[in-house]
């Protein structure tokens, strides 16, 4: 059964009463994964209508149905609060699928459709909902109160539900669309695969053509290879949980928000890694630094530990590891080893310059953890130096050429 992305295999002595009770269900009433998980919601026009749904959906057997409000249909509210509230769920795999309502369904197919990993599907009639599963992959469904029947819409949705995505020509197409918001907003694309970033922001690659030339001194060098990362970590961080906090400004109490729970842990894998820490410090002082340090046996030409020190929470944080070439990906995947055996579970990978071989590499070997890069060169030397690249990082940071 197909869910959430991933295929499940159950054997069916495993499988509990209750369970084979509701497939057993599933099958003589048309179909549909139950277990997913729906969020629902809709303004005050379609109030009336999303309490139908829900108490239909309850009936059909759907036990987590996230309901986000609104709660009356005797005050207004504004469409886009509800929309981004379920496109939110949806984007970052807290709900399977979102249903929005609204008068016409527009505004909120609108609104939804803004968030990144949301394809909203506004639907008339049940072909069209068929569809935008088979070939659309759609996983959110507006609909218009004021347009169609309550009964028109039980339908469609029960269309929508049950219907499975055909994949084949229509992933290549819908990757396109993926690609693009990749492109615009890098962080704000969730996956269960790590993903691959190149920073192409002008100010990025400025510095980055800068840290090239040969003929850019030791000081110049060092101060970029800051600045870039502290341009990268800015971006990365952009998704960073936040709290509610109350503060008390010279003239009145007000909400605002600070960052929530344990934040980040940077880890540069020494000695190149170290070139990047300062720059990231600079915007998030708290961060905790461990230290990684890694030497390639002569004999084996596998990476050796001879340091490794890391803050003691580290299983409660965003881990940042840092090294400024990824070329074979050898020792970086080895950083990523060790930081995993000690417990480190959110692991992402910051270089300034990558080559296909090393990402291969990582990838391969750790396929959950994001590689960020400012830049994806072409290849590597048979020195297994990355070309065109910026030659020994640790060098050029240290001046020990
Ligand atoms: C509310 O009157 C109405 O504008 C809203 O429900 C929706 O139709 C917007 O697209």
């Amino acid at each position: 059964m197909p869910f959430n992305g991933q295929v499940l295999l159950y054997r069916m002595e495993n499988i509990p009463p209750v369970l084979l009770a509701s497939m057993v269900f599933m099958i003589f009433n048309g179909g549909g994964d139950f277990y997913m998980k729906i969020a629902i919601g809709s303004d005050h026009a379609a109030f009336p209508l999303k309490n139908n749904l829900v108490s239909h959906l309850r009936k059909k057997g759907y036990e987590e149905i996230l309901d986000v409000g609104t709660d009356t249909d005797s005050l207004p509210c504004d469409y886009p609060d509800i929309a981004l509230k379920v496109g939110e769920l949806v984007a970052q795999r807290k709900a399977d699928r979102g249903v929005l309502l609204c008068g016409t369904g527009v505004g909120m197919s609108i609104a939804a459709n803004k968030m990144p990993g949301v394809y909203a599907a506004h639907c008339h009639d049940v072909e069209t909902a068929r569809m935008s599963r088979r070939h659309n992959n759609s996983n959110v469904l507006t609909m218009g109160a004021r347009i169609l029947s309550p009964e028109t819409a039980v339908e469609i949705l029960d269309a929508w539900l049950s219907t499975e995505f055909e994949g084949d020509r229509h992933s290549r197409r819908l990757s396109k669309i993926a690609d693009f918001e990749q492109k615009i907003c890098p962080s704000c694309c969730l996956s269960d695969k790590g993903k691959t970033v190149i920073f192409d922001h002008p100010l990025v690659q400025h510095k980055v053509s800068i840290i090239r030339d040969k003929n850019t001194s030791v000081k110049e060098f060092r101060e970029l290879v800051q600045e870039i990362a502290g341009l990268m970590v800015y971006e990365i961080t952009r998704n960073l949980p936040l709290v509610k906090i109350q503060v008390e400004t010279p003239l009145a109490l007000t909400d605002a928000y600070a960052l929530e729970g344990k934040k980040l842990a940077i880890v540069p894998v020494l000695r190149a890694g170290l070139g990047m820490v300062d720059g990231i410090l600079q915007l998030v002082p708290n961060a905790k630094v461990g230290h990684i340090g890694l030497y390639r046996d002569p004999e084996t030409l596998m990476p050796v530990e001879y340091y490794c020190k890391l803050p003691g929470d580290i299983s409660e944080r965003d881990i940042l590891i840092l090294d400024p070439m990824l070329a074979t990906g050898g020792s970086a995947s080895a950083a990523i080893s060790l930081v995993k055996a000690r417990g480190g579970k959110k692991v992402s990978l910051v270089c300034i310059i990558a080559a296909p071989e090393g990402v291969s590499k990582v990838h391969g070997d750790h396929p959950d953890v994001d590689i960020f890069a400012a830049a994806l060169d072409s290849h590597l030397n048979d020195h297994g130096y990355i070309v065109p690249g910026l030659g020994d990082a640790g060098d050029r940071l240290f001046g020990t050429k």
